[in-house]
């Protein structure tokens, strides 16, 4: 067993979510060896904790299947990536808005769902409510009773921290006021509590940050995709007709200022009667989420069906995935946060100061 040996065997492993091997990905940094111990140093393209247990697993098979008696230990460090961020956001690693063109199609929801799948999967998750006309995150993390603990820093400068529950951290212009004086505020007063919601919270170290976007592709949707470094964008629809006319116009807006869409979520795809499982009822139509993201070449990244459970949860102040009950209607929710993540670190391959120009 020599060190020359082990790369070898290391450098066919296939990274799936990017479909590469980690020789193409440069990802085996060295290995040391010092008689049946054998210590693996990886770099891989984060969010590392999503990764590492994965490429700890896989690192062993490969070495134990041809030196059973080794002794084997896997390393794993995150490989950087050159993006520049505002001194808030310095600690944050991805940012993912969930937007959409068409209001009411559930963008609070799977913003919601989504940030809560990824803390249960282990992911360090902050919660941008980013609706300041009519915020949602409060209600639906059962936070309506928290204001917002705000203090002035070393330079004078409010600064304000966001609320926690479920394990996401979460910051509302609704902690800051109550929702129907939102609605009435106009123009500059807006643009004021908006620069704060997004460059003074103290976020500390996320691994995700998501931003639950108000409808539309308006002024809102436009200064927060060139004020903020985003990583991509997600656009949810419905699957009929009238929603898509919205949903090309989100996409074109995201091109138009290059931020990358990470894909297309269907949501309210089809109900199925829980007292009648055999029957599925395709209330919106059928099949307009995948065929909008064939049309832009953009990944779809699933369908999430209408389960009145995942209302009650929303009203309640309980994200639905995480009920232990939650069963095919957490996986849809479960399913798209895996692909998003998949797409998260195609984004960050391609971001590197030598960009592995991975494609959809
Ligand atoms: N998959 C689903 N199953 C059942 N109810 C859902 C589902 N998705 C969303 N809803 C419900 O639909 C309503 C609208 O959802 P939500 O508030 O998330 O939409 P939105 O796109 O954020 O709306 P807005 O454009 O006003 O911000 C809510 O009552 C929510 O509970
Ligand atoms: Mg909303």
């Amino acid at each position: 067993m020599n060190s020359a040996d082990i790369e070898r065997l290391l450098h066919a492993i296939v990274d799936t979510d990017l479909g590469k091997t980690l020789g193409q990905l440069g990802a085996v940094h060295s290995v040391e060896i010092a008689g049946d111990r054998v210590r693996v140093f990886l770099e891989a393209i984060g969010p590392l904790h999503w990764i590492a247990r994965r490429l700890d697993h896989d690192c062993k098979a490969a070495i134990l299947a041809n030196y059973p008696s080794a002794n084997v230990d896997v390393l794993v460090r995150e490989r950087t990536t050159d993006v520049k961020r505002s001194p808030a956001l310095a600690g944050v690693k991805n940012l993912i808005a969930v937007s959409s063109g068409k209001g009411g199609v559930g963008k609070s929801t799977m913003a919601a769902n989504l940030a809560a799948a990824l803390a249960q999967r282990g992911a360090s998750v902050g919660l941008l409510d980013a609706d300041i006309y009519g915020p949602s995150q409060p209600t639906m993390y059962g936070l309506t009773d928290q204001s917002m603990r705000a203090e002035k820093n070393a330079e004078g400068k409010v600064i304000g921290y966001p609320n926690e529950a479920y394990g996401v951290k979460v910051a509302s212009i609704g902690f800051v006021m109550q929702r129907d004086q939102a609605a009435i505020l106009r123009g500059p007063m807006l643009a004021g509590y908006f620069t704060m919601l997004v460059e003074q919270i103290v976020w500390g170290d996320l691994d995700f940050l998501i931003f639950d976007l108000p409808p539309g592709t308006g002024d809102v949707q436009l200064t927060l995709t060139q004020r903020i470094p985003l990583t991509g964008a997600v656009v949810i629809t419905t699957p009929q007709e009238i929603a898509l006319a919205d949903v090309r116009r989100s996409i074109q807006m995201f091109e138009k200022v290059n931020v990358k869409v990470l894909g297309v979520i269907e949501n309210m795809s089809y109900f199925i009667p829980p007292d009648m499982p055999e029957r599925k009822y395709h209330i919106f139509g059928e099949g307009g989420g995948q065929s909008v993201a064939e049309e832009y070449k953009v990944p779809f990244l699933g369908e999430v069906p209408i389960d009145v459970r995942v209302r009650e949860g929303a009203d309640a102040g309980f994200p639905f995935v995480l009920d232990p009950e939650s069963g095919s209607m957490g996986d849809a929710f479960r399913s798209v946060a895996e692909r998003i993540v998949q797409q998260v670190r195609i984004a960050n391959a391609n971001t590197l100061s030598s960009p592995l120009q991975i494609d959809l």
